[in-house]
Protein backbone atom coordinates (compact mmCIF):
# COMPACT_ATOMS: atom_id res chain seq x y z
CA UNK A 1 0.00 0.00 0.00
CA UNK A 2 2.48 2.18 1.14
CA UNK A 3 4.68 1.70 -1.90
CA UNK A 4 1.90 2.49 -4.07
CA UNK A 5 0.70 5.88 -2.67
CA UNK A 6 4.48 7.04 -2.89
CA UNK A 7 4.78 6.37 -6.50
CA UNK A 8 1.14 7.68 -7.65
CA UNK A 9 2.49 10.98 -4.88
CA UNK A 10 5.56 10.94 -7.66
CA UNK A 11 3.59 11.10 -10.57
CA UNK A 12 1.25 13.95 -9.59
CA UNK A 13 4.29 15.83 -8.96
CA UNK A 14 6.39 14.77 -12.29
CA UNK A 15 2.71 15.17 -14.33
CA UNK A 16 2.13 18.52 -12.51
CA UNK A 17 5.60 19.96 -13.23
CA UNK A 18 4.97 20.02 -17.11
CA UNK A 19 8.61 19.28 -17.92
CA UNK A 20 10.28 21.99 -15.85
CA UNK A 21 11.12 18.84 -14.08
CA UNK A 22 14.47 17.73 -13.49
CA UNK A 23 14.21 15.79 -10.60
CA UNK A 24 14.31 12.20 -9.79
CA UNK A 25 12.82 9.86 -12.36
CA UNK A 26 10.01 8.31 -10.57
CA UNK A 27 9.26 5.72 -8.37
CA UNK A 28 11.00 6.61 -4.09
CA UNK A 29 13.24 8.59 -5.79
CA UNK A 30 11.15 11.33 -6.98
CA UNK A 31 8.93 10.89 -3.88
CA UNK A 32 11.78 11.77 -1.97
CA UNK A 33 12.14 15.01 -4.44
CA UNK A 34 14.17 17.74 -2.93
CA UNK A 35 13.44 21.47 -2.59
CA UNK A 36 16.34 23.51 -2.33
CA UNK A 37 15.31 26.75 -0.12
CA UNK A 38 17.73 29.78 -0.76
CA UNK A 39 18.13 32.06 1.76
CA UNK A 40 21.34 33.41 3.91
CA UNK A 41 19.87 32.56 7.43
CA UNK A 42 22.83 30.49 8.59
CA UNK A 43 24.28 32.37 11.57
CA UNK A 44 23.17 32.48 15.22
CA UNK A 45 19.68 33.61 15.60
CA UNK A 46 19.01 33.63 12.13
CA UNK A 47 18.57 30.30 11.51
CA UNK A 48 15.87 29.60 14.33
CA UNK A 49 13.16 31.02 12.08
CA UNK A 50 13.88 29.30 9.38
CA UNK A 51 14.78 26.00 10.96
CA UNK A 52 11.03 26.34 12.57
CA UNK A 53 9.16 26.97 9.14
CA UNK A 54 11.39 23.82 7.64
CA UNK A 55 10.02 21.62 10.78
CA UNK A 56 6.37 22.51 9.81
CA UNK A 57 6.99 22.23 5.84
CA UNK A 58 8.62 18.74 6.63
CA UNK A 59 6.01 17.61 8.44
CA UNK A 60 3.21 18.77 6.03
CA UNK A 61 5.37 17.51 2.73
CA UNK A 62 6.27 13.92 3.27
CA UNK A 63 6.92 13.45 -0.06
CA UNK A 64 9.22 16.65 -0.39
CA UNK A 65 12.90 16.91 1.32
CA UNK A 66 13.88 20.40 2.51
CA UNK A 67 17.30 21.33 1.19
CA UNK A 68 18.88 24.72 2.68
CA UNK A 69 21.00 26.39 0.34
CA UNK A 70 21.69 29.05 2.73
CA UNK A 71 25.09 31.31 1.77
CA UNK A 72 26.62 32.68 4.96
CA UNK A 73 26.86 36.61 5.56
CA UNK A 74 24.31 38.81 7.22
CA UNK A 75 21.63 41.38 4.93
CA UNK A 76 22.62 38.53 2.21
CA UNK A 77 25.09 40.64 -0.03
CA UNK A 78 27.05 37.82 -0.86
CA UNK A 79 23.87 34.82 -1.05
CA UNK A 80 22.40 37.86 -4.17
CA UNK A 81 25.52 37.64 -5.50
CA UNK A 82 25.66 33.85 -5.98
CA UNK A 83 21.99 33.70 -6.50
CA UNK A 84 22.14 36.95 -9.32
CA UNK A 85 24.53 34.68 -11.38
CA UNK A 86 22.68 31.53 -10.62
CA UNK A 87 19.69 33.30 -12.39
CA UNK A 88 21.58 34.46 -14.99
CA UNK A 89 22.56 30.88 -16.17
CA UNK A 90 19.19 29.95 -15.78
CA UNK A 91 19.98 27.59 -12.82
CA UNK A 92 17.71 29.15 -10.14
CA UNK A 93 16.77 27.55 -6.92
CA UNK A 94 13.22 26.30 -6.49
CA UNK A 95 12.65 29.32 -4.68
CA UNK A 96 14.90 32.33 -2.82
CA UNK A 97 14.54 35.26 -0.22
CA UNK A 98 13.95 38.40 -2.06
CA UNK A 99 13.12 41.51 0.09
CA UNK A 100 9.86 43.30 -0.76
CA UNK A 101 10.61 46.31 -2.15
CA UNK A 102 13.33 47.76 -5.41
CA UNK A 103 14.83 44.43 -5.00
CA UNK A 104 12.02 42.56 -5.85
CA UNK A 105 11.12 44.67 -8.61
CA UNK A 106 14.70 44.02 -9.82
CA UNK A 107 13.88 40.02 -10.09
CA UNK A 108 10.38 41.02 -11.52
CA UNK A 109 11.59 43.51 -14.49
CA UNK A 110 14.38 41.08 -15.10
CA UNK A 111 11.43 38.71 -16.16
CA UNK A 112 12.72 35.99 -13.64
CA UNK A 113 9.99 35.47 -11.28
CA UNK A 114 6.24 33.57 -11.81
CA UNK A 115 3.46 35.82 -11.17
CA UNK A 116 1.78 34.01 -7.65
CA UNK A 117 -1.71 35.49 -8.53
CA UNK A 118 -3.04 32.02 -8.45
CA UNK A 119 -1.37 31.46 -5.36
CA UNK A 120 -3.02 34.46 -3.75
CA UNK A 121 -6.57 33.60 -5.29
CA UNK A 122 -6.19 29.97 -4.14
CA UNK A 123 -5.15 31.19 -0.05
CA UNK A 124 -7.05 34.11 -0.47
CA UNK A 125 -3.73 36.16 0.08
CA UNK A 126 -4.78 39.73 -0.54
CA UNK A 127 -7.17 39.84 2.37
CA UNK A 128 -4.74 38.94 5.15
CA UNK A 129 -1.54 40.91 3.95
CA UNK A 130 -1.65 44.66 4.64
CA UNK A 131 -2.47 46.63 1.24
CA UNK A 132 1.01 48.97 0.90
CA UNK A 133 3.11 45.51 0.99
CA UNK A 134 1.28 43.87 -1.88
CA UNK A 135 2.21 47.00 -3.49
CA UNK A 136 5.68 46.86 -3.57
CA UNK A 137 5.64 43.13 -4.41
CA UNK A 138 3.59 43.41 -7.23
CA UNK A 139 3.47 44.96 -10.94
CA UNK A 140 0.77 45.65 -13.09
CA UNK A 141 -1.61 43.72 -10.92
CA UNK A 142 0.48 40.44 -10.96
CA UNK A 143 1.67 39.35 -7.13
CA UNK A 144 5.39 38.13 -7.04
CA UNK A 145 6.28 36.80 -4.08
CA UNK A 146 5.05 35.61 -0.16
CA UNK A 147 5.64 38.30 2.48
CA UNK A 148 6.52 36.33 5.43
CA UNK A 149 7.70 39.05 7.89
CA UNK A 150 7.94 42.62 9.14
CA UNK A 151 11.48 43.64 10.12
CA UNK A 152 12.63 46.96 11.72
CA UNK A 153 16.06 48.78 10.65
CA UNK A 154 16.22 51.89 12.70
CA UNK A 155 16.84 50.20 16.56
CA UNK A 156 19.32 51.38 18.98
CA UNK A 157 20.26 48.14 21.72
CA UNK A 158 22.61 49.36 24.17
CA UNK A 159 23.42 47.72 27.24
CA UNK A 160 21.73 49.04 30.31
CA UNK A 161 24.48 49.04 32.89
CA UNK A 162 27.04 50.32 30.67
CA UNK A 163 25.02 53.66 30.05
CA UNK A 164 24.61 53.88 33.71
CA UNK A 165 28.88 53.92 34.50
CA UNK A 166 28.74 56.35 31.70
CA UNK A 167 26.12 58.38 33.41
CA UNK A 168 23.87 57.81 30.55
CA UNK A 169 20.00 57.57 32.45
CA UNK A 170 17.76 57.33 29.22
CA UNK A 171 18.46 56.22 25.27
CA UNK A 172 19.15 59.21 23.57
CA UNK A 173 16.38 60.87 21.73
CA UNK A 174 18.07 62.66 18.83
CA UNK A 175 20.78 62.35 17.00
CA UNK A 176 22.22 65.25 18.69
CA UNK A 177 21.92 63.22 22.07
CA UNK A 178 23.48 60.26 20.57
CA UNK A 179 26.84 62.20 19.83
CA UNK A 180 27.09 63.78 22.95
CA UNK A 181 26.12 59.98 24.73
CA UNK A 182 29.09 58.60 22.36
CA UNK A 183 31.46 60.82 24.19
CA UNK A 184 30.27 60.15 27.38
CA UNK A 185 30.80 56.55 26.88
CA UNK A 186 34.49 57.04 25.69
CA UNK A 187 35.61 58.69 28.40
CA UNK A 188 34.06 55.22 30.52
CA UNK A 189 36.24 53.42 28.71
CA UNK A 190 33.87 51.33 26.78
CA UNK A 191 33.73 51.26 22.88
CA UNK A 192 30.63 53.79 22.37
CA UNK A 193 29.00 51.87 19.04
CA UNK A 194 30.04 48.31 17.53
CA UNK A 195 30.01 47.97 14.03
CA UNK A 196 30.18 45.01 12.26
CA UNK A 197 31.43 44.23 8.10
CA UNK A 198 30.74 46.70 5.53
CA UNK A 199 27.13 46.37 4.96
CA UNK A 200 26.55 47.43 8.77
CA UNK A 201 28.00 50.40 7.84
CA UNK A 202 25.26 50.99 5.15
CA UNK A 203 22.33 50.00 7.82
CA UNK A 204 24.04 52.79 10.28
CA UNK A 205 24.11 54.90 7.51
CA UNK A 206 20.27 54.96 6.67
CA UNK A 207 19.52 55.36 10.39
CA UNK A 208 21.70 58.10 10.90
CA UNK A 209 19.90 59.65 7.33
CA UNK A 210 16.34 59.19 8.85
CA UNK A 211 17.24 60.07 12.36
CA UNK A 212 18.69 63.22 10.98
CA UNK A 213 16.24 64.56 8.14
CA UNK A 214 13.20 63.23 9.54
CA UNK A 215 10.91 61.13 7.59
CA UNK A 216 9.43 63.38 4.97
CA UNK A 217 12.43 64.32 3.84
CA UNK A 218 14.17 61.17 3.99
CA UNK A 219 11.04 59.44 1.93
CA UNK A 220 11.52 61.90 -0.49
CA UNK A 221 15.05 61.32 -1.69
CA UNK A 222 13.58 58.16 -3.41
CA UNK A 223 11.13 60.24 -5.60
CA UNK A 224 12.71 60.88 -8.96
CA UNK A 225 14.83 63.94 -9.07
CA UNK A 226 15.09 63.99 -5.75
CA UNK A 227 17.63 66.52 -4.21
CA UNK A 228 20.64 65.14 -2.44
CA UNK A 229 22.40 67.83 -2.70
CA UNK A 230 20.92 70.38 -0.19
CA UNK A 231 22.44 71.06 3.01
CA UNK A 232 20.26 69.04 5.32
CA UNK A 233 21.73 66.23 3.65
CA UNK A 234 25.03 67.74 4.12
CA UNK A 235 24.41 67.91 7.85
CA UNK A 236 23.02 64.54 7.73
CA UNK A 237 26.50 63.40 6.54
CA UNK A 238 28.37 64.99 8.95
CA UNK A 239 25.85 63.54 11.90
CA UNK A 240 26.80 60.15 10.01
CA UNK A 241 30.69 60.85 9.76
CA UNK A 242 30.78 61.96 13.50
CA UNK A 243 28.97 59.19 14.73
CA UNK A 244 31.18 56.87 12.94
CA UNK A 245 34.12 58.27 14.55
CA UNK A 246 32.86 56.74 17.45
CA UNK A 247 32.89 53.18 16.21
CA UNK A 248 34.88 50.40 17.40
CA UNK A 249 36.59 47.85 15.60
CA UNK A 250 34.74 46.38 12.61
CA UNK A 251 33.43 42.63 13.44
CA UNK A 252 33.17 40.07 11.09
CA UNK A 253 29.25 40.59 10.84
CA UNK A 254 26.44 41.76 12.86
CA UNK A 255 26.32 38.99 15.26
CA UNK A 256 29.60 39.76 17.07
CA UNK A 257 29.21 43.38 16.64
CA UNK A 258 25.91 42.92 18.53
CA UNK A 259 27.40 40.32 21.08
CA UNK A 260 29.67 43.17 22.38
CA UNK A 261 27.08 45.35 23.29
CA UNK A 262 25.40 42.05 25.01
CA UNK A 263 28.73 41.04 26.61
CA UNK A 264 28.73 44.83 28.02
CA UNK A 265 31.91 45.47 25.94
CA UNK A 266 30.32 48.01 23.66
CA UNK A 267 27.36 50.41 24.82
CA UNK A 268 25.21 50.89 21.41
CA UNK A 269 25.04 49.10 18.36
CA UNK A 270 22.11 50.16 15.26
CA UNK A 271 20.49 46.83 13.90
CA UNK A 272 17.45 45.53 12.85
CA UNK A 273 15.51 43.44 14.77
CA UNK A 274 16.90 40.27 13.79
CA UNK A 275 18.75 41.26 16.59
CA UNK A 276 16.47 40.63 19.17
CA UNK A 277 15.96 36.64 17.98
CA UNK A 278 19.46 36.48 18.33
CA UNK A 279 19.88 38.23 22.04
CA UNK A 280 16.80 36.44 23.13
CA UNK A 281 17.26 33.22 22.12
CA UNK A 282 17.88 30.62 23.99
CA UNK A 283 21.57 29.10 23.14
CA UNK A 284 22.87 27.17 21.14
CA UNK A 285 20.90 29.29 18.28
CA UNK A 286 20.97 32.86 20.47
CA UNK A 287 22.80 34.38 23.35
CA UNK A 288 20.05 33.81 25.72
CA UNK A 289 20.27 37.28 27.06
CA UNK A 290 17.13 38.89 29.54
CA UNK A 291 15.97 41.74 28.06
CA UNK A 292 16.24 45.49 29.78
CA UNK A 293 18.74 43.83 31.77
CA UNK A 294 21.74 42.55 29.75
CA UNK A 295 20.01 44.91 26.49
CA UNK A 296 17.39 47.19 26.35
CA UNK A 297 16.22 48.87 22.91
CA UNK A 298 14.45 51.94 21.64
CA UNK A 299 13.90 53.78 18.85
CA UNK A 300 17.07 54.91 16.53
CA UNK A 301 18.10 58.37 17.24
CA UNK A 302 15.62 61.22 15.75
CA UNK A 303 13.47 58.61 14.54
CA UNK A 304 10.66 57.56 17.07
CA UNK A 305 7.23 57.50 15.98
CA UNK A 306 8.24 55.89 12.37
CA UNK A 307 8.85 52.62 11.64
CA UNK A 308 11.89 51.91 8.73
CA UNK A 309 10.63 48.85 7.96
CA UNK A 310 11.46 45.58 5.29
CA UNK A 311 10.05 42.52 4.60
CA UNK A 312 11.27 38.51 3.38
CA UNK A 313 10.03 37.27 1.01
CA UNK A 314 9.82 34.05 -0.85
CA UNK A 315 9.51 34.07 -4.85
CA UNK A 316 8.94 31.00 -7.26
CA UNK A 317 11.63 31.38 -9.52
CA UNK A 318 10.82 30.50 -13.23
CA UNK A 319 12.32 27.29 -14.55
CA UNK A 320 12.43 26.31 -10.58
CA UNK A 321 13.54 22.50 -11.17
CA UNK A 322 11.14 22.06 -8.41
CA UNK A 323 8.28 23.96 -9.09
CA UNK A 324 5.36 22.08 -6.99
CA UNK A 325 7.95 21.27 -4.38
CA UNK A 326 8.87 25.34 -4.14
CA UNK A 327 4.44 25.80 -4.25
CA UNK A 328 4.29 23.89 -0.88
CA UNK A 329 7.39 25.76 0.26
CA UNK A 330 5.34 28.98 -0.08
CA UNK A 331 2.36 27.57 1.43
CA UNK A 332 3.96 27.10 4.24
CA UNK A 333 5.53 30.57 4.52
CA UNK A 334 2.20 32.10 3.53
CA UNK A 335 0.27 30.40 6.32
CA UNK A 336 -0.51 31.41 9.58
CA UNK A 337 1.20 28.52 10.86
CA UNK A 338 4.10 28.95 9.12
CA UNK A 339 4.72 32.72 10.17
CA UNK A 340 3.80 32.19 13.94
CA UNK A 341 6.71 29.63 14.23
CA UNK A 342 9.12 31.39 12.48
CA UNK A 343 8.88 35.18 13.78
CA UNK A 344 9.21 34.68 17.47
CA UNK A 345 12.37 33.02 16.73
CA UNK A 346 13.71 35.38 14.05
CA UNK A 347 12.83 38.52 15.91
CA UNK A 348 10.44 39.87 13.28
CA UNK A 349 6.65 40.31 13.49
CA UNK A 350 4.32 38.54 11.11
CA UNK A 351 3.12 39.97 7.95
CA UNK A 352 -0.22 38.63 7.77
CA UNK A 353 -2.09 40.95 9.85
CA UNK A 354 -4.43 37.79 11.28
CA UNK A 355 -1.31 36.45 13.35
CA UNK A 356 -1.94 35.67 17.12
CA UNK A 357 -0.35 38.12 19.02
CA UNK A 358 0.29 36.55 22.05
CA UNK A 359 3.13 35.08 21.11
CA UNK A 360 5.09 38.03 20.24
CA UNK A 361 6.46 39.51 23.89
CA UNK A 362 8.96 41.57 24.94
CA UNK A 363 10.55 43.46 21.94
CA UNK A 364 8.02 42.05 19.54
CA UNK A 365 4.57 43.25 21.51
CA UNK A 366 6.44 46.87 21.14
CA UNK A 367 7.23 46.53 17.81
CA UNK A 368 4.19 45.11 16.89
CA UNK A 369 2.28 47.98 18.27
CA UNK A 370 4.71 50.68 16.65
CA UNK A 371 4.12 48.94 13.45
CA UNK A 372 0.18 49.83 13.60
CA UNK A 373 0.90 53.42 15.11
CA UNK A 374 4.63 54.64 13.33
CA UNK A 375 4.45 56.16 10.10
CA UNK A 376 6.97 54.01 7.25
CA UNK A 377 9.87 54.67 5.81
CA UNK A 378 11.96 52.61 3.89
CA UNK A 379 15.24 50.53 4.55
CA UNK A 380 17.86 50.50 1.61
CA UNK A 381 20.24 48.37 2.80
CA UNK A 382 17.85 45.80 3.04
CA UNK A 383 16.09 46.15 -0.50
CA UNK A 384 13.01 48.76 -0.11
CA UNK A 385 13.69 51.98 -1.72
CA UNK A 386 16.96 51.54 -4.19
CA UNK A 387 16.76 49.29 -6.75
CA UNK A 388 20.18 46.83 -6.83
CA UNK A 389 22.87 49.54 -8.96
CA UNK A 390 22.00 52.87 -6.65
CA UNK A 391 21.69 50.70 -3.78
CA UNK A 392 25.57 49.16 -4.59
CA UNK A 393 26.54 52.41 -5.97
CA UNK A 394 25.44 53.76 -2.04
CA UNK A 395 27.39 51.13 -0.63
CA UNK A 396 30.41 51.49 -2.62
CA UNK A 397 30.49 55.32 -1.70
CA UNK A 398 29.97 54.56 1.79
CA UNK A 399 32.89 52.48 1.47
CA UNK A 400 34.82 55.06 0.40
CA UNK A 401 33.81 57.37 2.80
CA UNK A 402 35.10 55.07 5.52
CA UNK A 403 38.61 55.17 3.95
CA UNK A 404 38.64 59.03 3.16
CA UNK A 405 36.27 60.56 5.37
CA UNK A 406 35.22 63.32 2.96
CA UNK A 407 32.06 64.47 3.44
CA UNK A 408 31.72 66.75 0.22
CA UNK A 409 32.98 63.71 -1.91
CA UNK A 410 30.32 61.32 -0.38
CA UNK A 411 27.33 63.61 -1.00
CA UNK A 412 28.65 63.76 -4.57
CA UNK A 413 28.59 60.05 -5.01
CA UNK A 414 25.13 60.25 -3.61
CA UNK A 415 23.85 62.50 -6.04
CA UNK A 416 25.53 60.92 -8.85
CA UNK A 417 24.05 57.59 -7.26
CA UNK A 418 20.87 58.66 -7.62
CA UNK A 419 20.90 60.39 -10.80
CA UNK A 420 21.60 57.03 -12.31
CA UNK A 421 20.04 54.80 -10.33
CA UNK A 422 16.77 56.66 -10.34
CA UNK A 423 16.19 56.85 -14.19
C1 LIG B 1 18.29 41.28 6.24
C2 LIG B 1 17.20 40.25 6.23
C3 LIG B 1 16.94 39.77 7.60
C4 LIG B 1 18.20 39.38 8.32
C5 LIG B 1 19.30 40.41 8.13
C6 LIG B 1 20.65 40.03 8.69
O1 LIG B 1 18.59 41.71 4.97
O2 LIG B 1 16.06 40.81 5.69
O3 LIG B 1 16.04 38.70 7.56
O4 LIG B 1 18.57 38.16 7.89
O5 LIG B 1 19.46 40.72 6.80
O6 LIG B 1 21.22 38.98 8.01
Amino acid sequence: MAAVAVSVAGLLTLTACGGGDKGGSGGGQAAQKKVEVFSWWTGPGEADGLKAMRGIFEKQNPNFTFFDAAVAGGSGDQARALLSSKLQANQPPDTFQGHAGAELQGYIKAGKLESLNFLYDELKLKEVFPQQLIDQISVQGQVYSVPVNIHRSNVLWFNPGVLKTAGIAAAPATVDEFIADLAKVKKAGKIPLSIGSQWTVVHLFENVLLGSLGTDAYNALWAPNADWSNANVTKALENFKTVLSYAGTPQEDWQPAAKQVADGEAAFNIMGDWAYGYFHNPPDGGLGKQSKTDFDWAASPGTDGTFMWLSDSFTLPKGAPNRNGAVAWLKVAASKEGQDAFNPLKGSIPARKDADKSLYKDYLAWSLEQWSADKLAGSIQHGVVAPDAWKTALSDAIGLFQQDQDVAKLQQALVAAAKAGGQ
